[in-house]
């Protein structure tokens, strides 16, 4: 243990204390879960292909409510109501995004994102929206590759930002050509995930290997929108892909109610200029606590990862620092 970063040990423990179960799992849902599609009729058809405009919020929302809808079966062994379906992640980061503001337009010169304009728009100048928008269309579309959802690869398509096209892919084919090694790595989750004899902590492995996989190989197109936000805001977003290293590597899981009680530590709004944690006066101390510990992250190394990858250690870092977060609510 000794040889450990001690904000590592904190961080690990603020995004894994999750003691109490809520009675009502539906209070836990992302922002308008009820309103986004749950269904592919509840989208537009053209000749036969659902179209997805991933650029508004619920239609893309909607893609993850099909994605844990379809593969809510694969994960009742482990608890009712799909609580412990571990795709949860995905959907609640993008409601916190949403909530936050952070996928609005940082540059201000249209009014998407904004409560004041066209609140439901995901910003293509949003560095956050960017990012999700492959953590969303990567593992659905790897999803109905895997025929999984019930409908054939070339039977949906999601619509162009209204810039830089030629920074996404939109279909199962052209994802597929532009990034093989992620979608296989999307494929392998889901192939693993419908065998009878899967575990939890192994489908972790599976999902952790493909997020982290969504992130190294499109992180790099977006860099130029670090430049549209405060200082603290784009230092934040450039160490949030850190933390979500550390993350990945201590098999954070990923369920509903986890994942909800870790988001109440992260930022509730986008960082300004003067923003200093700890010392920010409209967060909570967890909140702080939580922006000031990314802010110390450096590069995860090898060792730490494999370190992280015992079971036993990584079981007994979460229950410590299950302690903390109760004691900075
Ligand atoms: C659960 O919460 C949701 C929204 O918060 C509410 O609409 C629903 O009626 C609640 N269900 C129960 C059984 O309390
Ligand atoms: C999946 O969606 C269908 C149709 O909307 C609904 O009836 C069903 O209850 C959903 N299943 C789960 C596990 O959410």
């Amino acid at each position: 243990m000794a040889v450990l970063p001690s904000w590592v040990h904190i961080l690990v423990g603020c995004f894994s204390a999750s003691l109490a179960w809520a009675s009502n799992l539906s209070a836990l849902e992302p922002p308008l879960w009820k309103e986004s599609p749950g269904q592919f009729s509840d989208y537009r058809v053209e000749n036969g292909v659902y179209i997805v405009d991933p650029w508004v919020f619920p239609e893309r929302m909607g893609l993850y409510k099909i994605l844990l809808n379809q593969t809510a079966r694969y994960f009742e062994k482990f608890a009712p109501e799909n609580e412990q379906n571990i795709l949860w992640g995905l959907p609640l980061q993008h409601g916190w995004q949403y909530s936050s503001g952070r996928l609005a337009d940082p540059t201000r010169t249209t009014s998407c994102g904004y409560a004041s304009g066209d609140k439901l728009c995901i910003s293509v100048d949003s560095w956050w929206g960017d990012l999700n928008y492959f953590l969303s269309s990567l593992p659905f579309l790897a999803a109905v590759d895997s025929g999984i959802m019930g409908i054939s690869s070339g039977q949906v398509r999601l619509l162009p930002p209204p810039k830089d096209e030629k920074k996404f892919c939109y279909d199962v084919s052209s994802c597929h050509s532009s990034y093989p090694e992620t979608m296989n790595k999307w494929n392998a989750f889901y192939q693993y995930m419908q065998s009878p004899s899967s575990k939890f902590n192994d489908l972790l492995k599976y999902l952790w290997d493909a997020h982290t996989s969504t992130l190294d190989h499109t992180v790099k197109s977006f860099e130029d929108r670090y430049d549209y936000y405060s200082k603290p805001e784009a230092r934040f977003e450039r160490k949030w892909v850190m933390a979500v290293e550390y993350i990945a590597a201590a098999l954070f899981p990923t369920t509903l109610t986890r994942i909800h009680n870790f988001q109440k530590g992260l930022p509730p709004r986008v960082l300004v200029s003067t923003d200093v944690a700890p010392f920010i006066s409209d967060f909570t101390a967890f909140q702080n606590t939580v922006l000031f510990v990314v802010n110390k992250l450096h590069n995860v190394n090898f060792v730490w990862k494999n370190f992280m990858k015992i079971e036993v250690t990584g079981k007994l870092i979460l229950e410590v620092f299950a302690q903390l977060q109760r004691f900075l609510k």
